[in-house]
């Protein structure tokens, strides 16, 4: 039997506009799906926007706007009769989140709180919401589970694991409420096109983009946080998963909530791939996607890393028929086309109203 294509939802993406967000809204088209973006533009570019619809066909709106803002949000749900809400938009610096704890639990929590009350206000009751593999902190066990006992080492995890536990109590509290909470591991790469992707504006925190930005000339060495982990070669272990396959697992999320037999009112999923790459061997993979080695030094250890942090990914397979297909080799090639695009873009360009569809 030719199981039918999912019924057409309108899907709310607060921070839509962002690295995660647009490539969530691009499979999002792809599925079928209306999408409207609530961004504040505060840590994504207007002109990742304007470039969905070059990528994908389908309806998509903006709405520039505060997710800290309950009117709009109410407004915004109400207005465009939203089905689900998949909440991608907060503050996700860890090392910001240590110099500035109030700023996260100001910015991360009230906007959720803001949110889920707009939600109940318009009577929307199904969410989706980024959490991340930082709330396990240390790992206890590894490959991790859900089941994991949960332990956050910073503020910007706190927040992640709150926002968890208050949608706990809300669908206790309120019957029409149901959530997946989708623990990221490492996202990385990019959409094929080169169009849309991450490009932080200062130093990049993370592993991938700072190795893409020597790669292409912007930084001088990658610095290796430490080589004396109870790893194979040393350095740090970790589940990097391409953000396509991460988007892709969003849409399977918010189908499954929609289809016969989800019972549970909130569920745990870890977006992962179950295989772990050292440092130095994402600095030889992306040496080979981009064809040069790409130069690193060894250097202190980086304070609250742990060795090795690795996904169980079998819930999401048995709950949501989804799992990882993109590989390393692909992550880091696509990340490359990224970055070489994003070069070029240091040009300015007009975008016309009608990009925005
Ligand atoms: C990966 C590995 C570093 C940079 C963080 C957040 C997590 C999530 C993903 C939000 C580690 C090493 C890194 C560098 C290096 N973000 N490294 N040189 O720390 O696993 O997770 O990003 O949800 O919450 O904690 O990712 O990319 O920072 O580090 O050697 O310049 O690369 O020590 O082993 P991490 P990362």
């Amino acid at each position: 039997k030719v199981s039918k294509s999912p019924q057409a939802r309108t899907i709310l993406a607060t921070g839509g506009a962002g690295y995660i967000g647009s490539h969530v809204v691009v499979e999002l088209l792809e599925a079928g799906h209306r999408v409207v973006i609530l961004d504040n533009f505060e840590n994504s570019d207007r002109r990742t926007v304007a470039r969905i619809p070059q990528i994908a066909r389908g309806t998509v709106v903006l709405v520039e706007g505060d997710v800290r803002d309950r009117a709009v949000v109410t407004e915004v749900l109400r207005q465009y009769r939203i089905d689900a809400v998949i909440h991608l938009a907060g503050k996700k610096a860890v090392g910001q989140s240590v110099a500035d704890p109030l700023l996260y639990f100001r910015d991360n929590l009230l906007g959720a709180i803001s949110l889920l009350q707009g939600m109940q206000a318009a009577g929307v009751g199904k969410l989706v919401f980024s959490s991340s593999a930082t709330v396990y902190g240390i790992p206890k066990v590894l490959p991790i589970p859900e089941t994991a006992p949960t332990g956050t080492t910073n503020p910007y995890g706190r927040t992640k694991l709150m926002i968890e536990e208050m949608v706990d109590d809300l669908v206790t509290a309120d019957p029409r409420f149901q959530a997946i909470s989708l623990r990221y591991f490492n996202p990385v790469g990019a959409h094929p096109s080169g169009l849309i992707g991450e490009n932080p504006r200062d130093v990049p925190n993370n592993l991938f983009p700072y190795v893409a930005q020597t790669a292409i000339g912007q930084r001088p060495e990658v610095q290796v946080f430490g080589a004396d982990y109870d790893t194979p070669d040393g350095t740090g272990v970790r589940d990097y998963i391409h953000v396509m396959d991460l988007a892709r697992g969003h849409v399977a999320a918010i189908e499954r909530m929609f289809g016969p037999g989800f019972e549970d009112r909130h569920m745990r999923i870890n977006l992962g791939t179950g295989t772990g790459y050292s440092v130095l061997q994402i600095i030889d993979a992306f040496s080979q996607a981009c064809g040069f080695p790409v130069p690193y030094r060894v250097t202190a250890r980086r304070p609250g890393d742990v060795a090795v942090s690795l996904a169980d990914p079998c819930r999401a397979g048995a709950v949501l028929g989804w799992r990882a297909t993109r590989d390393l080799a692909r992550m880091c090639a696509d990340h490359w086309t990224f970055q070489q695009q994003a070069a070029l873009d240091s040009r300015p360009y007009l975008v016309a109203r009608s990009d925005l569809g």
